[in-house]
């Protein structure tokens, strides 16, 4: 599971079918089944975070896999040892899941030859998340019914954003449009040419918008000054009560964690948006579990 780019639209429904007869097993007394039992999966994450370690660790131990956590801050990379070298030391212990979270996709993709294991992406660099994607297409045909034709707004940080490529990948496969709207300096250039709508102007462009994904502003990737300051750019991109009063009453309101409160949205927004973005993490444990018992039952890359 390397991306949402080659994932056929049958392979993202089938996964949103394993998605929902899942979640029903997170609220049982005795939260296990035995699907991926005698399976070993390795979570890699050589970049910080917090939803998807937790959420895949979980999802494996739901499914009876067992789970090995490595974390790049406390392993031997700091005495050296590549990335490459890593995992092929760990290729040693037959693993049958290996579970990536790395900067840069090139590493990612170099990866995959080193391995006979499966290998789902939890993100790399910022090119694709594609868990994100499938958590937030499944929270939104829970809300909505489908991910069909709707208009999907995401705002904010589209240069640096892995979670805006695969969430792009992933509706258009559903007939709904793109709008992407954050400073010029954010939003890269050949976007239009995809057929994506650009607007620069936040309170235009939530005016029609079915969903609103606010994107994390991605200062660690940001390597010189996009905009003039944090106070500037919440300014213009920032979810507000007043713009959101523009949107549609029904509208969805995402955002990916980890929310910067004031600089992404509002904070007097919170008891407005918090609870669906809450249950996009909670989604997300179903939606790994799908995936994990689709890579691992099948032993083949979607
Ligand atoms: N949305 C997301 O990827 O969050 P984490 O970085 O905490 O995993």
């Amino acid at each position: 599971m390397l991306g949402i780019k080659a994932l056929p639209r049958e392979e993202i429904e089938a996964i949103f079918s394993l998605a929902k007869s899942f979640q029903e097993i997170s609220t049982r007394e005795v939260k296990k089944v035995p699907a991926l039992r005698g399976k070993t999966l390795i979570n890699l994450f050589f970049e910080n975070s917090t939803r998807t370690r937790t959420s895949f660790e979980l999802a494996a131990k739901r499914l009876s896999a067992d789970v090995v956590n490595f974390s790049a801050s406390s392993s031997s990379l700091a005495k050296g040892e590549t990335i490459i070298d890593t995992v092929k030391n760990l290729e040693a212990y037959h693993p049958d899941i290996f579970v990536i979270r790395v900067g840069s996709s090139a590493a990612l993709y170099a990866l995959t030859q080193h391995t006979e294991a499966s290998i789902v992406n939890a993100g790399d660099g910022r090119n694709e998340h594609p868990t994100q994607a499938l958590l937030d297409m499944f929270t939104v045909s829970q809300q909505l019914g489908s991910c069909e034709k709707l208009k999907v707004l995401i705002v904010g940080d589209i240069l640096h954003s892995r979670v805006a490529r695969s969430n792009m990948f992933g509706f258009r496969k559903f007939a709904s449009q793109i709008i992407l709207c954050g400073p010029p300096s954010l939003v890269p250039f050949d976007c239009a040419e995809e057929g994506i709508r650009v607007e620069y102007d936040l309170d235009a462009a939530v005016e029609s918008a079915d969903v609103i994904i606010m994107l994390r502003v991605q200062q660690e990737r940001q390597t010189s000054a996009f905009f003039p300051s944090l106070r500037e750019y919440s300014k213009n991109y920032a979810l507000t009560p007043r713009r959101l009063a523009r949107a549609r009453k029904d509208a969805l309101v995402l955002h990916p964690g980890p929310v910067n409160w004031d600089v992404e949205i509002h904070s007097s927004l919170k008891w407005r948006v918090h609870p669906l973005i809450l249950k996009q993490a909670e989604n997300g444990l179903a939606v790994r579990m799908a995936v994990l018992f689709s890579v691992g039952t099948k032993k083949r890359t979607l």
